[in-house]
């Protein structure tokens, strides 16, 4: 039995794109923080088939099947013959609400499946693979400041990721605000592969990531809150443009995402150290130091189903085996 952990993690300038399906090459790159408080627990254990299950229910067909061919995949890329496997796992937030991400799924699948067939190979190889499960779960391998680099080969040989800097480097926090308590969005794959193939901004968003990215590494590595405040904003609502202006649209928010949008831009314009971003989903995520959590709470309170709030997180990592 085989017990891995990995934590979400949140795009501060955002993935939104493929150059290739098939190996699920990003178009271009992404920088995120890895969140302490969104965790993905998953236990493999060898069976008589192939089982998945889902906080402890069996998991619906498409996602079963998803998770069986990952574990082909990562069976296939180490050479390994693998045996059927029970696949158990959970989130320790809520996944019914939209908030259940991908990136901190993949991640801990990739890491416990690698060390189940034995295996133990560099974070950078994890990334690539986990990268192939969903293109977010490659940056949850990695604890704090991550990068992934699209790279440009054909092939995807200079596609990797990397920490840019440990959790400890900047003390902030990442506040969950949700905003509906159900209802399914356009899943992101589906999203991006839309805005790809029917947006005429798609291109220009694609082109606009590369000095983002310059941007909001520096702004990381001087830890200077208004500059990667208005690069992650910038990199959101352009994400947004691009998918707003698919055919048919794919407008993620609500009314109260905008709203939201609306007082975190006054509550910033007032002097407070606060900026927004937004996933394929309507909720709406508030980054600020610490001591800003409570002011955060106060302006949202009357719109939101519910808050959650995550510090930086460490990378994803092996339980049990202890
Ligand atoms: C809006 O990683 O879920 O959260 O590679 O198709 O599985 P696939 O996509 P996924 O997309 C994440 C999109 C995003 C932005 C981000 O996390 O960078």
């Amino acid at each position: 039995m085989t017990t891995a952990i990995a934590h979400s993690n949140i795009a501060l300038v955002k993935y939104w794109g493929k150059r290739d399906s098939q190996r699920n090459l990003p178009a271009a790159g992404s920088l995120s923080l890895t969140l302490d408080g969104l965790t993905t627990t998953t236990t493999l254990r060898d069976g008589d088939r192939d089982t998945v299950s889902l906080a402890g229910e069996p998991a619906p067909a498409p996602f079963a099947a998803r998770v069986a061919a990952h574990l082909d995949l990562v069976a296939q890329q180490l050479g390994v013959e693998r045996p059927p496997i029970a696949v158990d796992t959970a989130n320790n937030f809520p996944t019914a609400a939209g908030l259940a991400s991908s990136a901190s799924g993949f991640a801990a699948l990739t890491l416990a499946a690698v060390t189940h067939f034995g295996h133990t190979i560099p974070d950078v190889q994890l990334a690539d693979l986990a990268r192939r499960g969903s293109g977010s779960a490659a940056r949850s391998i990695f604890g704090g400041w991550v990068e992934l680099d699209a790279g440009t080969d054909e092939l995807g040989r200079d596609t990797t990721t990397r920490q840019l800097a440990v959790p400890s480097h900047w003390d902030l926090r990442c506040v969950v605000l949700a905003t509906t308590r159900g209802a399914k969005q356009t899943n992101s794959t589906d999203g991006m592969n839309l805005t790809a193939t029917t947006s005429p901004y798609y291109g220009a968003w694609v082109a606009s990531v590369d000095a983002d990215l310059d941007e909001a590494r520096a702004a990381v590595f001087q830890r200077d809150f208004e500059r990667l405040a208005t690069v992650a904003e910038r990199s959101c609502m352009r994400m947004h443009a691009s998918a707003i202006a698919a055919d048919p649209a794919i407008l993620y928010w609500n009314a109260a995402t905008v709203e939201l949008i609306h007082r975190v831009r006054a509550h910033r314009a007032a002097g407070h150290p606060v900026f927004f971003t937004i996933d394929a989903g309507p909720h709406v995520k508030v980054l600020c130091p610490p001591d800003e959590v409570a002011a955060v709470r106060d302006l949202a309170s009357d719109v939101i189903t519910q808050l959650l709030v995550a510090a930086p997180g460490h990378g994803a990592r092996v339980v049990e085996p202890a």
